[in-house]
């Protein structure tokens, strides 16, 4: 049997954000609100080190309180409700108020840092019928019970079903074990969530809600108040991330292999902070908090932003900074780019602490194939079963076996009644499928269920405007009967000619007798065809966000690729999220939301190899180790509008597709901590010292001494990105050695169009341990109009390959 990986996916026929729904002119509204004291995370007593236990649970307990006393003496009772308060890496609270006059009352207040509006959060995965497309491979883990003992990931998601089989107890040894000391996690139960839930993979779960309760969204019966996924997504991408080992993965009553989280050993801690209205910006950084405070070792987020306001303030806002304040607490971030690709600058992750994840295509697919009666075969989508031996089965339009009166409503299929029992009877029916009705009520689910209750021998559905456009076209959704999806568009009007070929009419055009048949083959055994990772069309693209000049800040995001199309995993048989799924288990999604925990648990297996390494070492490991060509050397590609294929660039893929086995021993890693990003955001045009005061509460550090300017691109990414090249530029960057050995490097460059490249030294030795810096000079040879893409290669005599993506825009000198 196939061991299936988790692949996902759900694909698009509309793009669709699930986050757009709530009331919008609710005339309350929540703000979150720093203040000037310390978080438990920076707290700077004398004693240089952060408090842990009663000395930070007193802290906190003061912290709160002082909350309420200042929301006491500043507010008239009754006009607010506090929501939150933040204590561990941020201090400060979130708060339901009526009206604005709340916040200018608050903005004048002494001890008050920053105020921000809520934001409504987006789950990066798309629900509704999908596409798949070209095909890709993801590296092998060789993954087991115990890959990621000790570590726990966190997932700030829509919750977890506990009765999944790929979370509850089973006997493998890691969950004999108790969870690592250091994480001091709760188990909230309630409603779908007994205490049993807690069960050796599960060793956390608590739920945040209260800016969804605040905006009259949440709604207990159906979203549950405790951690139960009411949704499906947050399932789907725990057990990406940590499902348990080979647990077959069985839908429809079909067993389509057995599923596995990346790192199989890891424990997961639930923090649902998401529903199927989406997210707030409050509730998930309540979650954030309690997640780093309770010990995770990796925050695995499928959400971003709704929508992404640039300038300089975008890396200054609470959920960034508060993510900043997370990995200097030693915790890996792990985020969803967003699904707003193929258009360019469509990120919605782009601080450079946290590690952004594009999502890419799979090399599986699952073949399915109709024959005629004139022995024509043609190839389609659906995971269903063939039609039974093999025999051919009379084929009916459904126009054409359903009453008189009813022409308007049965080729669409979504209505029983309307079909003449004795004429549907053993015939396989053709359903036309508007698309473009999917969320009007038409659904794929209809049809299936039409088709059962009338007890047709199975279905063709085509597309009533797929016109000539021929798209490979495949549900990701299981059926029992069988079922064909037929929507290239020749294909479907050969289909049709051979059928009114075959039928005959009488003058009225009723139909004297039907000769057309079909026979339906098997369509749920996967093949693995070996193609390359392609970057699915709707992941988010670079560059980044724009800071004060309008010029792309100099960040390279994404940051890595990961698979995230068609990818299988766990999901809440109650979640009304896609009708054609409801009811199961498991369930194959897509989007950056299911390519992210794929890169959680990579994170995890290189945490429990390397357990002191800092979330800047593990992205440097994930990034400079990522492929950027197939097996036979060919550059992997990137899906674009209307199906175009091209070569991939860093901004489509970041440094490549992850390669978890490189990532477990890169040779060389680029190192930055919290020192290193304050310098970063100090560097951002358009933001002062003080403006990083108030988001962050820290001065900026002094910058070692160094003739020039300091630059954005002088953080110690494993990338080089510098938006706008006038002349040429020093760039600096520092490697360590966490090979076992001494090794010599070479450098090897392939400069980026227009642009000359100098890396110094271009050979060096270095020892276990070592720090060695390097300086790549960039010169501008012949200006362009847009970025140009290169890399260094840092390649050792021992078969270390440190690979550094350059994206470069040479520009012209200004004015004469
Ligand atoms: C909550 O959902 C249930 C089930 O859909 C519904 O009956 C109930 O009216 C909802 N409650 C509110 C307050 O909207
Ligand atoms: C038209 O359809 C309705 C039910 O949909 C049925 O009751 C009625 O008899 C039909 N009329 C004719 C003329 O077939
Ligand atoms: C239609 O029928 C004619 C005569 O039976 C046959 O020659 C022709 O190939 C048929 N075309 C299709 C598309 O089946
Ligand atoms: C590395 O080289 C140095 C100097 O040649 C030597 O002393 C040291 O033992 C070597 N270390 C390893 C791990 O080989």
């Amino acid at each position: 049997m196939a061991f299936f990986k988790p692949y996902l996916v759900l694909c698009y026929i509309l793009t669709f954000l699930s986050l757009n729904c709530g009331p919008s002119h609710v005339l309350a509204k929540v703000y979150m609100v720093v203040m000037e004291d310390d978080p438990v995370i920076s707290y700077k007593a004398s004693r240089n080190h952060v408090m842990r236990g009663e000395e930070a649970q007193k802290y906190k307990e003061v912290a709160t309180t002082k909350h309420d006393i200042f929301l006491d003496s500043f507010l008239p009772l009754g006009s607010y409700k506090k929501l939150y308060s933040y204590t561990h890496l941020l201090n400060g609270f979130a708060l339901h108020a009526e009206s604005e006059e709340t916040v200018r009352i608050l903005s004048g207040a002494k001890g008050v840092r920053l105020i921000q509006e809520d934001i409504k959060m987006a789950k990066m995965t798309m629900y509704t019928p999908n596409f798949i497309g070209a095909s890709g491979v993801w590296p092998l883990l060789g993954g087991a019970e115990n890959s990621g003992d000790g570590v726990v990931i966190g997932m700030i998601d829509t919750g977890i079903d506990p009765k999944n089989p790929s979370f509850v107890r089973n006997s493998m040894s890691s969950q004999e074990k108790p969870p690592p000391a250091s994480f001091k996690g709760i188990c909230s139960t309630g409603n779908k969530f007994p205490p049993d839930s807690c069960n050796g993979k599960i060793v956390g779960a608590m739920w945040f809600a209260r800016a969804g309760q605040a905006s009259g969204e949440f709604n207990a019966t159906i979203h549950y108040a405790s951690p139960y996924d009411p949704d499906g997504h947050g399932s789907h991408t725990a057990s990406i991330a940590a499902g348990n080992f080979h647990t077959p993965l069985v839908s429809r009553g079909y067993n389509f292999g057995h599923a596995s989280g990346m790192a199989p050993g890891a424990r997961l801690a639930i923090y649902k902070a998401a529903y199927p209205f989406g997210g707030y910006m409050s509730d998930v950084i309540a979650a954030v908090d309690q997640a780093v405070e309770d010990g995770v070792n990796v925050i695995s987020l499928s959400m971003g932003p709704s929508s992404v306001s640039s300038g300089p303030a975008s890396f200054l806002n609470m959920l960034e900074t508060q993510l900043l304040l997370a990995t200097k607490a030693g915790v890996s971030v792990i985020q969803a780019v967003g699904n707003g690709g193929p258009d360019e600058n469509s990120v919605v992750s782009f601080s450079p602490w946290i590690l952004s994840v594009a999502a890419s295509t799979t090399d599986r697919k699952y073949r399915k194939s109709i024959i005629i009666g004139n022995g024509q075969v043609f190839s389609c989508g659906a995971l269903s079963p063939p039609t039974p031996g093999k025999t051919m089965y009379p084929l009916a339009w459904a126009d054409d076996v359903s009453i008189e009166n009813s022409t308007d409503g049965s080729a669409d299929c979504q209505d029983p009644k309307v079909f003449i029992e004795h004429l549907v009877q053993g015939k396989v029916i053709i359903c036309m499928f508007v698309s473009s009705n999917y969320f009007e009520g038409d659904s794929l689910a209809g049809i299936v269920d039409t088709i059962q209750k009338i007890g047709a021998a199975g279905v063709i559905v085509t597309d009533r405007y797929s016109g000539d456009v021929d798209i490979e076209y495949e549900p990701a959704f299981p059926t029992t009967i069988p079922s064909a999806i037929v929507l290239n568009g020749a294909d479907m009007r050969a289909l049709l000619r051979y059928y009114n070929n075959n039928t005959v009419r009488d003058e009225d055009g009723k139909i004297v007798s039907f000769g057309a048949t079909v026979r339906i083959l098997e369509g749920r055994r996967a093949t693995y065809t070996g193609e390359a990772p392609v970057v699915a069309d709707y992941s988010s693209r670079g560059p980044d966000v724009e800071n004060a000049q309008m010029q792309p800040a100099e960040v390279l995001k994404p940051n890595v690729m990961a698979p995230g199309h068609h990818i299988w995993g766990a999901w809440s048989p109650t979640s009304h999220a896609m009708p054609e799924i409801q009811g199961e288990n498991y369930a194959l999604l897509s989007g950056t939301s299911m390519a992210t925990p794929h890169v959680a648990g990579v994170a995890a297996l290189i945490k429990q190899r390397h357990p002191t390494w800092s979330p800047a070492m593990i992205m440097s490991a994930i990034m400079t180790t990522a492929d950027v060509t197939d097996r036979s050397g060919r550059p992997l590609m990137a899906r674009r509008d209307a199906g175009v294929v091209e070569p991939a660039t860093p901004f489509d893929m970041g440094a490549g597709a992850i390669n978890a086995a490189s990532a477990l021993d890169p040779g060389l890693v680029f190192d930055a901590g919290y020192r290193d990003y304050l310098q970063f955001l100090c560097a951002v045009p358009g933001v002062d010292e003080a403006a990083v005061l108030r988001a962050v509460g820290a001065p900026c550090p002094s910058p070692p001494p160094r003739v020039g300017s300091r630059w954005c691109s002088d953080l110690n990414a494993p990338s080089v990105t510098v938006a706008s090249l006038v002349g040429s530029r020093r760039v600096d960057r520092r490697v360590t050695s966490v090979g076992a050995e001494n090794e010599t490097y070479m450098a090897y460059v392939r400069a980026p169009d227009g642009v000359a490249v100098r890396v110094s030294p271009n050979e060096f030795a270095i020892a276990p341990g070592a720090t060695r810096a390097l300086r790549i000079v960039l010169s501008t040879t012949a200006p362009g109009n847009a970025f140009s893409f290169g890399e260094v290669v840092l390649k050792s005599d021992k078969k270390h390959s440190v690979r550094i993506p350059l994206a470069v825009y040479p520009a012209a000198a200004l004015g004469p």
